[in-house]
């Protein structure tokens, strides 16, 4: 399949074929390539990233693609927004080229291969989401290797993602250098997410308080806090008067996610946090 350059200003590649076809052209002129994967319905967040690697590299490739394999049967995957031609107006000028699989193109029929990893993907998200790391080392796993970019960038706000990407591409041997881009926020603080569209006037205006919470938190473990369950428990206690489930808050060692377990950090702590508003799950973190 070859590209599509009529659809939209940026050309789409639909297929791996297509893919590699664009990179090696850009290989021959002696160009250096970036990917930014995301599952599109793109934000401020995403462009960044995009602008990133633009930085970092001559050509910048985009994958748009909401992946079925991280989402358990009861997530939002198929209510998961869809915007592509938003998405594509959103990258002129920004993007060199938009990969767009579908399914079949990723999976295709008698797909068998699952990349799991122990350890950093076992608290936190790991818990309450014991399928999604593997669906997303995998996917990463296969955009990285269709599209051998130089550099592939991700979002700070998904923390745990980013560990188990570097994990994964320093066990695999995978020639990729892995950039985390910092976390884009609104007025009020709430980390810009796809998901951030699900809320009503009224959780919107209660989602701010989360930034608020990991903040005064942060400032607090910084002034000499020991990092003891009470700490965080005292954040629990305040974010559960806005949101209605939070699955964890926890202050962790920011490369393993491990806990201190003497209550001081030995090592650069991180706040994590996954809460749910209504019917949102919403997740962020910030260095302590
Ligand atoms: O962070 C995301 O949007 C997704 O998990 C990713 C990295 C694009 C894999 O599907």
């Amino acid at each position: 399949m070859p590209l599509d350059t009529k659809s939209y200003a940026v050309p789409v590649a639909r297929s791996a074929a297509a893919l590699r076809d664009a990179v090696a052209e850009w290989r021959r002129e002696g160009r250096t390539v970036a990917l930014v994967p995301t599952m599109g319905a793109l934000h401020d967040g995403h462009l960044s990233l995009v602008d990133l690697g633009r930085e970092k590299a001559d050509r910048v490739i985009v994958s748009i693609f909401v992946n079925p394999t991280q989402f358990a049967p009861h997530e939002d995957f198929s209510a998961y927004p869809r915007t592509e031609a938003a998405d594509a107006a959103r990258l002129e000028g920004k993007a060199h080229l938009i990969f767009a699989p579908d399914a079949a193109d990723m999976y295709p029929q008698g797909f068998s291969t699952t990349i799991s990893l122990t350890g950093v993907t076992e608290p936190l998200e790991g818990t309450f989401r014991p399928t999604h790391f593997a669906g997303v080392a995998t996917v990463v796993a296969k955009l990285i290797l269709r599209a051998m970019p130089d550099v592939a960038i991700f979002g700070e706000k998904d923390w745990q993602q980013l560990m188990v990407i570097r994990r994964m591409v320093a066990d695999l041997d995978i020639p990729v250098e892995i950039l985390g881009g910092a976390i884009m926020r609104e007025a009020d603080g709430l980390a810009m997410s796809s998901r951030n569209v699900y809320l009503s006037p009224d959780e919107r205006k209660a989602a701010g308080q989360l930034n608020v919470i990991l903040r005064e938190t942060a400032a607090h473990v910084a002034k000499g806090a020991r990092i003891s369950d009470a700490t965080a428990e005292g954040a629990r206690r305040v974010l559960a008067l806005g949101f209605d489930k939070i699955d964890y808050l926890e202050i962790r060692d920011s490369g393993s996610l491990v806990a201190y377990p003497d209550d001081r950090p030995t090592s650069s702590a991180r706040i994590l946090v996954a809460a749910k508003i209504g019917k949102t799950r919403l997740i962020d973190n910030m260095p302590v």
